[in-house]
C-alpha cells in the first residue's frame, strides 16, 4: 500500500509542545540518555567479567541485574524518541560520543572488586541525574515520557542503593531479583 504523502498532524507531539515542552531539546536529552544506557550496558559487561575470585563471585549477580536493566532502559525509552519525531544517529560511534554519562572504564586496579563497585556506583548516580532531569522537564506536560523516565529512575535509585550497600554497608533493602535483569519497573508489561 503506498504511503500517504505530506506531513501528518502529530497530536502526541503538538500537545506537549503546547504544554510548554521544548520537544527538540527533549529528544536530544533522550538520545543522550539512551546512549548512556547502551554504553553502560557495554561497559558493565566488561566490569562484571572482572569481578573474579571469591569476593567477586558474590558480586556478579548484582552487577548482572544492573547491566541487563540498563539495556532494558535503552529499549524502553528508544521508541519514545521516534514517537516524538526524533531518531538515533545512524553511526554508533556518534551515538556513543553523545552519551550523557562518562565511559565506565575498567579501573586499572580491577583486582580489587571495590574499585569496580566505585565505577558502577558513579554510573548509577549519573543515570539518576539524567532521568530525574527528564522527569522534571516533563512533569505535568508529557505524561508518557514522564512515566517511562520515572520507571527508569526507580531502578537507577535501586542500583545506586545496592552498590552503596556493598561499598559502605549502608542497608538498601536489596534482595535478589526473581530472575536476572527482571526490571520490575522498566519491563514492557509491568504486573
Ligand atoms: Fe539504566
Ligand atoms: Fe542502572
Amino acid at each position: 500500500m503506498p504511503k500517504k504523502s505530506g506531513k501528518p498532524e502529530v497530536v502526541g507531539r503538538n500537545i506537549i509542545e503546547k504544554a510548554g515542552v521544548n520537544v527538540d531539546q527533549l529528544i536530544d536529552k533522550l538520545v543522550r540518555g539512551v546512549a548512556a544506557e547502551l554504553t553502560t550496558y557495554y561497559y558493565y559487561t566488561i566490569l562484571r567479567m572482572h569481578l573474579t575470585g571469591m569476593e567477586g563471585e558474590g558480586l556478579k549477580e548484582i552487577a548482572e541485574d544492573a547491566r541487563l536493566e540498563d539495556r532494558m532502559h535503552f529499549e524502553l525509552m528508544t521508541p519514545r524518541i521516534y514517537e516524538l519525531g526524533g531518531r538515533l544517529p545512524s553511526d554508533i560511534r556518534k551515538f556513543a560520543d553523545m552519551a550523557a554519562c562518562p565511559d565506565a572504564y575498567l579501573p586499572k586496579n580491577w583486582e580489587d572488586p571495590k574499585s569496580i563497585l566505585e565505577v558502577l556506583l558513579k554510573a548509577e548516580q549519573c543515570a539518576i541525574r539524567v532521568w530525574t532531569e527528564v522527569c522534571n522537564l516533563t512533569l505535568g506536560k508529557d505524561p508518557r515520557t514522564y512515566d517511562l523516565a520515572q520507571r527508569i529512575v526507580q531502578e537507577e535509585v535501586e542500583h545506586e542503593a545496592w552498590f552503596l550497600e556493598l561499598l559502605y554497608g549502608r542497608p538498601s533493602g536489596h534482595f535478589r531479583r526473581r530472575f536476572p535483569g527482571e526490571g520490575p519497573h522498566s519491563k514492557r508489561f509491568p504486573e
